[in-house]
């Protein structure tokens, strides 16, 4: 073998490695976790077991019942957490207060997260935040989002929002 066709062979090996480097190291599943909180879960009215009432608001108002005893809604038994049912996004704070919020940035309407270390909800698009009430505390967003009442039955440990 030439050398000019040895380095030509081990430049293309060279390349194929720091190629494969770069793609694993780009694909979506190394994507990092919201610091502070969890988001996730049914984005469509549910109809799983646990999840009673309706969650979609365009199907009317909103007033739904989520078991989370159940596996669909079993993150909420950790505070400090949260999942989106439908157009809510439901949280349980790191004191252990479920909070229910749209889940729609009002902004341009992406799902905002929950970050449980800072007690607030933050678009992932542009960075606004807001308050575990829905207050705006940081722009692009100029409106709140609206807020559910969410209450919680340690007995039957169900989560009614409405
Ligand atoms: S869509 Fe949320 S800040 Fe723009």
């Amino acid at each position: 073998m030439e050398r000019k066709e040895f380095m030509s062979l081990v430049g293309i090996s060279v390349g194929a490695v720091i190629l494969q480097n770069c793609l694993s190291g780009c694909s979506s599943k190394s994507d990092p976790t919201p610091s502070g909180g969890t988001t996730g879960g049914t984005t469509t009215n549910p109809t799983s077991t646990g999840f009673t009432g309706n969650a979609a608001s365009s199907k009317g108002t909103i007033d739904f019942t989520i078991d989370i005893s159940t596996s669909d809604y079993a993150t909420l038994k950790t505070n400090g957490t949260a999942l989106v049912v439908g157009d809510v996004i439901v949280a349980r704070t790191k004191a252990g207060n479920f909070i229910a919020l749209a889940k729609a940035c009002t902004h341009e309407g992406t799902t905002v997260n929950f970050l449980a270390d800072q007690d607030r909800f933050k678009c992932p698009n542009h960075g606004s935040e807001f308050s575990t009430s829905g207050a705006v505390l940081s722009a692009p967003a100029s409106s709140p989002l609206k807020q559910y009442t969410a209450s919680f039955d340690a007995t039957s440990s169900k989560v009614s929002v409405k």
